[in-house]
Formats: C-alpha cells, sequence, structure tokens
C-alpha cells in the first residue's frame, strides 16, 4: 500500500523555496549595487573558504571540474604524464585531466568504496605524475597513507574534495593534504549555490598565482597580464548566495549527520545491504555525507519498490565506473568497483528530509527484504 508519502532524492525547488526571504535579500542586495562579477560578496566567500577549510588561499571558480583542470594545468601537466584516481568517481576527476593534456589511471577502490590506497602504490609507474583522490560522498581518503606515497615517489596530489567541504581526516579538513584541491558548489552540494559554482584552495603560493590568472583572462589580482587565460570565475551572485548559505552550513552537516544515523541504526540488521561507515563508527574519519549510498542485494527490484512507495533513490552516474564507458577507451578490469556498482544505490539525504522520511524509507526497505 502506498501511503501517499513522497520522499524525493532531492527537491531542488526548495533550495530556493525554504530559504525564499534569505534568497530575495542576496537577489535584492546584489541587484542594487549591480555586483555580478568579482565583487566583494566573491572576496568574502574566497576568505570564507580559505577559513573554513584552513588553507592559505581560495579562488572561486566556475566549477569543480574547472577547477580541477585549472590545478593540473598549474602544475604543468605535460602530454603523457599520468595521474592514479579512482574508478569510483564523477568523470569530471578524469575529463580534468584530459583536458589538462595528461592521461588519467583509473585503479579499483577498497572496501570504503574509496580509492584503495595498496594499489595505488603498485599502479605508480615512470609516467605518473599525481595521484588525484577523490573524497566521495562526503568521505575524505586515508590522506595520510597516500601523502606518504606521494611524499615517496615525489608525486603532486590535486584533492577531488568536490563532495567533501567540511569533511576532515584524522581532524585535517579534506582538501588541505595534497598540493590543491577543488570544490564543488552545484546546487545539490552540501553547500550549494543556486546554479554552477567551484572553488580551488592550495597553501602553495604558485599553484595560487597560476590558477588566479588562468581563470580571469591571464591577469593577476591587480589586473595585470601574466599569460594567456580563460574565463572560470565563480559568478558574484552565486558567491553572495554561498555567503548567505555557509551562515548554516555546519547546521546542515549535523542535520545529514543525524539522517546517516538514523540509517545507519535501522538497516545495520539486513544482511541483504552493506551499509556506508556511520557517523560515529571511526574517530578518524569526519563525513559530511554528501550522500548515503548502500550497496543491495536485488539493487533494482529494490530501487523500484521505493520508486512504487514514493521514495526517489539514484544510481550515480550511469551505474558505471570511469573505466566502464566504452567510448573512453580503457580497457582494465576492476573488478571491486564493477560489483559496487552493481549494487549501489543512493537514498535521500539532505535538509528536505524528516526523521518520519527516513523511517518511512527504512521500513519501506525491510519490508521488501522480508517479502522476497
Ligand atoms: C566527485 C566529483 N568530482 C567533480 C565534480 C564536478 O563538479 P562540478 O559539477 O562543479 O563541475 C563532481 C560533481 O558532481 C563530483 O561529484
Amino acid at each position: 500500500m502506498n501511503t501517499g508519502r513522497k520522499v524525493p532524492f532531492f527537491d531542488y525547488s526548495r533550495l530556493y523555496l525554504d530559504n525564499k526571504a534569505e534568497m530575495q535579500e542576496v537577489l535584492e542586495d546584489v541587484g542594487k549595487r549591480g555586483a555580478y562579477i568579482m565583487q566583494r560578496d566573491l572576496v568574502e566567500f574566497e576568505n570564507k573558504l580559505a577559513e573554513y577549510t584552513g588553507s592559505k588561499f581560495a579562488i572561486g571558480v566556475g566549477n569543480a571540474t574547472d577547477g580541477l583542470e585549472l590545478c593540473w594545468l598549474a602544475i604543468g601537466l605535460k602530454k603523457g604524464d599520468e595521474v592514479i584516481i579512482s574508478s569510483h568517481t564523477m568523470l569530471a576527476t578524469a575529463s580534468a585531466i584530459i583536458t589538462a593534456g595528461g592521461t588519467p589511471v583509473p585503479v579499483d577502490i577498497g572496501e570504503d568504496g574509496l580509492i584503495d590506497v595498496d594499489v595505488v602504490e603498485s599502479s605508480i609507474n615512470s609516467n605518473t605524475v599525481g595521484i588525484s583522490p577523490t573524497h566521495l560522498n562526503g568521505r575524505t581518503c586515508n590522506m595520510e597513507k597516500i601523502m606518504k606515497i606521494a611524499h615517496d615517489k615525489g608525486l603532486v596530489v590535486i584533492e577531488d574534495a568536490a563532495q567533501a567541504l567540511g569533511s576532515k581526516f584524522k581532524g585535517k579538513s579534506a582538501g588541505t593534504f595534497g598540493d590543491a584541491a577543488s570544490f564543488s558548489f552545484y546546487p545539490a552540494k552540501v553547500l550549494g549555490s543556486l546554479g554552477d559554482g567551484g572553488g580551488v584552495i592550495t597553501n602553495r603560493s604558485d599553484i595560487y598565482e597560476k590558477v588566479f590568472q588562468l581563470h580571469d583572462h591571464g591577469r593577476d589580482p591587480q589586473g595585470e597580464v601574466k599569460s594567456w587565460g580563460r574565463n572560470s570565475r565563480l559568478d558574484n551572485l552565486q558567491a553572495a548566495v554561498l555567503n548567505s548559505n555557509f551562515q548554516k552550513y555546519n547546521l546542515v552537516i549535523k542535520r545529514r549527520r543525524e539522517i546517516a544515523n538514523i540509517y545507519n541504526i535501522e538497516l545495520q540488521q539486513l544482511e541483504e545491504l552493506t551499509l556506508p561507515p556511520g557517523p560515529v563508527e571511526d574517530d578518524n574519519s569526519f563525513d559530511v555525507y554528501q550522500n548515503y549510498e548502500i550497496q543491495a542485494n536485488n539493487r533494482d527490484q529494490l530501487r523500484q519498490e521505493l520508486s512504487d512507495k514514493g521514495v526517489g533513490t539514484i544510481i550515480q552516474w550511469g551505474g558505471k565506473g570511469v573505466h566502464q564507458w566504452p567510448a573512453l577507451g580503457f580497457s582494465m578490469k576492476l573488478p571491486k568497483t564493477e560489483r559496487f556498482f552493481e549494487r549501489c544505490l543512493m537514498l535521500p539525504i539532505n535538509m528536505f528530509v524528516s526523521d518520519e522520511d527516513v523511517y518511512y524509507v527504512c521500513d519501506t526497505i525491510k519490508k521488501f527484504y522480508r517479502s522476497t
């Protein structure tokens, strides 16, 4: 029986409707000042981003994909240079390396769905120049191990932190371990704007200067042209939206962790499922739960049942790892990633999901397995 309850995976209209007064104030303020490109809202946001993550520099960019590419361009990636990535990531991690002139090398995942650190080490060859770990679903990779490998082998590390603002490993923020990192502020991200947006952070002044120039037509902050560049600026209006949303960011993270905790408690007894690590399970990790991704037996039937009962779910990225898209020309087999994509399913987790919604989703899942 359908109770009539609807739990959409993510309700984009509520980003505006639930914050209408604040959003209208932002628009009015920016509009009245005519402050659309590179104005004080952007500077304020960049300062906040640097302060929040504990990094020296932050630059607002058009989106996280551009941010990653600009980082690789800034470190001078060349044809033939290989960068190790997880195949369990968005295509952007790989395409940023391609468009910067290098070659992404996807590797398999570990038990936690993140890049398998042991495989990283054994995949290094004389062409390897870097590692680009993805802090997937709001969980930071084991950066202690990754940075040790990088230091030992002299590799650059550009963190794909698109999903991980606020996430920490051993108390240190995602994005601050390697040479630079890129965040996404796509609307459904934990910190979302009302459009596209991204941010690069780094402690290296040379990377900061280069990314700054590249993202604004080759100009330095004083407007002096130093090189060729392009336009990938974070829109000032989006920066103002982000400043507003940043004020309640810690509450948003707290709420996502609460929801994850309910899912973990309610679903833990189901042996048909593999759950992500819970929020209080591991002292080393502070996860922001960009996504709550389970692995499920009979995944497609479960998804259909949830849909029939009004619950929206997502199978991320078309249900394939980066290396599984024939058009991209990879030939490797990565069994753990492939198995993961056969079973993975994302459940609703965001500010618009109530406790009752979460219990409803869990009950629906429990009933499904009881009846199969
Ligand atoms: C892991 C990961 N990397 C990169 C990106 C690209 O971010 P953007 O859409 O801001 O370019 C995303 C966006 O979903 C992502 O999830």
